[in-house]
């Protein structure tokens, strides 16, 4: 449960799938209590849960639509990865699948930073700057 001063807000869950995938789905009932950082402390919290617990790989499905939701989780460490199509699903006919993987933090920081440096490597000074940037 997400709770603001003793009341629930919302829901986050993470259920076991294969492959040793774990997926998060969250929900933040009332539109008031939307965009106040909330989903993304619940997610702080679930992924430091999930570490102590030998959890690295985690994913979600978002409608492509829902820039709010994906901004929480690209800030949370989550990377879009592909469009999923549910041609016979006429609600949501198709999702963006992002995955975060904990034990590739590090890595994804160096990926990052030479993407960044428009893909020509980097100086290892640069890299430290990167990750005391991500730090913060
Ligand atoms: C998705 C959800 C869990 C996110 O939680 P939240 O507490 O609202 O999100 P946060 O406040 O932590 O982060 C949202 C970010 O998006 C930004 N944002 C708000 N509206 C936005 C918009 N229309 N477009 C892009 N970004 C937006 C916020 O400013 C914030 O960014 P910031 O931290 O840089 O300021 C919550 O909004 C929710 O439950 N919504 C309804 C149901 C839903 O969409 N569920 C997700 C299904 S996958």
């Amino acid at each position: 449960m997400i709770t603001v001063g003793g009341q629930t807000i919302g829901h986050i869950s993470l259920s076991k799938r294969s492959n040793n995938w774990h997926e998060t789905q969250v929900v933040i009932g009332e539109k008031k209590y939307w965009s106040k950082g909330y989903g993304q402390e619940a997610f702080q919290i679930l992924i430091k849960k999930a570490k102590k617990i030998d959890i690295s790989k985690i994913y979600l499905e978002v409608r492509p639509t829902n820039t709010r939701a994906i901004r929480a989780y690209v800030k949370c460490g989550f990377r879009a990865i592909k469009i999923i199509k549910y041609p016979k699903n006429k609600y949501l006919s198709e999702t963006l699948r992002m995955e975060i993987d904990l034990n590739k933090l590090g890595e994804y920081i160096v990926f990052d930073a030479i993407r960044d440096n428009g893909g020509k490597g980097i100086k290892a000074r640069d890299l430290l700057k990167a990750i005391k940037a991500k730090k913060k």
